[in-house]
């Protein structure tokens, strides 16, 4: 059985073109912010399935905002982790890390990604992300924020402008048929 998604379908177009672009690059696929699944889904069916797919959620819903954070609440997005675990459990090389972020990160220092989707929606989760994943994405390699620029996710967008300020790589991109759940920073690339 497939999951259902938040997503439309402008979205999983977006996830698809970009992964396509990292397809042959060296280096794993990430998502930080799972839910019931809906954008992992794509991910798996669209990246080779000898690439390993990393997915990180507390499946106990969101953490306690942070001042920035302007929506949202403590526990929300709470999700069924067996349900989800359910629907890939035909899914090659799919690992579950269940826990909080930036906890779930220990023991990964080594690892090298070549894309990350980023659907957390809080400041100090983006933050806590970013902070790991950004110096393991390999040249080339993709980080798409799904929040940022989104009205409701005010916090997220602040810790993506921050943590990129005077980095070398790239503002934000995203264009009208992207929509804010795409804006995306690929590394190496102005
Ligand atoms: C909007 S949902 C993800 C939606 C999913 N990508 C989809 O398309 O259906 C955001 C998720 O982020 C998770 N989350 C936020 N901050 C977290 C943290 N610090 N550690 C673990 N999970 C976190 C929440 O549990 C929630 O499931």
């Amino acid at each position: 059985m497939k999951p259902s998604s938040l997503v439309g379908d402008q979205k999983r177009k977006n996830l698809r073109d970009l992964l396509e672009q990292c397809r042959d690059l060296p280096g794993e696929v990430w998502e930080c912010g799972v839910y019931y699944g809906g954008t992992a889904w794509v991910l798996r069916k669209f990246s080779r399935p000898t690439k390993t797919l990393r997915l990180f959620d507390s499946w106990e819903g969101l953490p306690e905002p942070h001042e920035k954070d302007n929506a949202h609440y403590k526990g929300g997005f709470k999700a069924d982790y067996d349900r989800v675990k359910g629907f890939f459990k035909d899914a090659p090389n799919v690992v579950f890390h269940k826990g909080w972020i930036p906890d779930t990160f220990e023991g990964l220092e080594r690892c090298k990604i070549c894309f990350a989707h980023i659907d957390l929606d809080f400041y100090r989760s983006y933050l806590d992300a970013l902070g790991f994943i950004y110096p393991r994405l390999v040249s080339g390699g993709i980080m798409v924020f799904d929040d940022y620029g989104a009205p409701q996710c005010q916090g997220a967008t602040d810790a993506v402008d921050e943590f990129f300020e005077g980095k070398e790589t790239i503002s934000c991109r995203g264009d009208a048929e992207r929509t804010a759940q795409s804006h995306y920073i690929q590394k190496g690339k102005a």
